[in-house]
């Protein structure tokens, strides 16, 4: 998609490193980073550089390449991969690239290793892509749906960042809406802010700019009342882990807006593609969930005067803070699920006929 009328992904490899957009300083500043080692592409992923569960997972598997590059030896591959694994433990995205780059490196040692490990990355990073352009597709149906019954403007609310940021390119939630805005179907997107980091108001909302669709920011209390009052059509919200029950892992405060959506017979969507199902856990309680760092609440950051990114802290000096980063959102909640394959009711009997399981 674009910034600044030209197109990028969010991660590719040029010059032998791997290029990414440094998300922590959007949208005041456009940074392209070099990773250039395996601790490099840990770390982006841990200090959310790169975030959102597809771009992780492709990251991840840079990292992997990364990995063989730096050292081919058996058992610093094998330590690599366990440490990108657990860089960040709620998306499964990370440990299903990390496995399918596993499962691609055994039994090889030839010289072409590198050149092998490289290609499989590519070619994880390819598939997210035309995965999601397909989400896309899949979902506009369900807009123009809407649009032919109103003969007015689809408006979609949305929380947190699940836009072509958050994976390769496309995004999972934003698919659809960028599908539609290109037939030309008036679409307004209502935008969670998403506190503590603020991935709506910094990512979401930048990137649909960027490519010119009415969006508006909320606070992300703000929804419920938009639903009563008949001024939200539709949610469409991404996730970082999807149960084979349908059970839904997000950014925290989804459940919130499912609740609000289901008060209100407001249809709410989730688009993923299948690299996010989770087909082993059977119960949402064991999903890891990410606690992180209290100073992302504590704390907000902005741009000054002088043009300068910097962080000021909002609390009382003494106060506690607690950060749970993702919620589930039980499948009863969820209208359907719209993957590649097309759109599946959230529930096992739907998702293992769709993905034939
Ligand atoms: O903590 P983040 O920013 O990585 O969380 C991202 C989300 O919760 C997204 O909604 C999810 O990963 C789906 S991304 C297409």
């Amino acid at each position: 998609m674009r910034i600044e009328g030209k197109e990028y992904r969010t991660i590719w490899y040029e010059d032998n490193v791997v290029k990414i957009i440094d998300q922590t300083k959007l949208p005041h500043k456009f940074v392209i980073k070099e990773l250039k080692t395996v601790k490099d592409a840990i770390n982006a992923i841990k200090v959310m550089e790169v975030r959102g569960a597809p771009l992780i997972g492709g990251t991840a598997a840079y990292g992997m390449a990364l990995a063989v590059k730096e050292n081919n030896d058996p058992e610093f591959i094998k330590k690599s991969s366990k440490e990108l694994i657990q860089s960040r433990p709620t998306a499964i995205n990370l440990k299903w690239a990390v496995d399918r780059m596993m499962k691609k490196l055994s039994g090889i040692n030839s010289d072409q290793i590198l050149d092998i490990t490289l290609k499989e990355a590519k070619e994880i990073c390819n598939e997210d892509e035309k995965f999601c352009e397909n989400i896309g597709i899949n979902g506009l149906k369900i807009i123009e749906e809407i649009y032919n019954k109103k003969k007015d403007t689809v408006n979609i609310l949305t929380h947190c960042n699940a836009g072509w940021l958050a994976t390769i390119n496309w995004g999972t939630a934003t698919s659809p809406i960028y599908h539609a805005h290109k037939k030309g179907i008036p679409v307004h997107v209502w935008v969670d802010e998403t506190r503590p980091r603020n991935q709506g108001a910094n990512l979401t909302s930048y990137e649909l700019n960027e490519e010119e669709i009415p969006n508006t920011i909320i606070a992300d209390n703000t929804g419920g009342i938009l639903m009563q009052r008949g001024e939200v059509d539709m949610c469409i919200v991404g996730t970082d882990r999807t149960l084979s029950n349908g059970d839904v892992c997000n950014k925290i405060g989804t459940y919130l807006k499912a609740l609000a959506a289901h008060d209100n017979n407001i249809p709410f969507y989730v688009a993923l593609p299948s690299s996010t199902i989770d087909w082993d856990i059977k119960d949402s309680k064991n999903i890891p969930i990410e606690e992180r760092n209290s100073e992302e609440l504590s704390h907000v950051e902005g741009i000054d005067e002088n043009n300068e990114i910097k962080k000021v802290l909002i609390y009382p000096s003494k106060s506690k803070a607690m950060n749970l980063a993702f919620d589930i959102t039980p499948a009863k909640y969820v209208t359907g699920l719209i993957t590649e394959k097309g759109i599946s009711e959230a529930s096992s009997e739907s998702l293992k006929k769709l993905f034939n399981k």
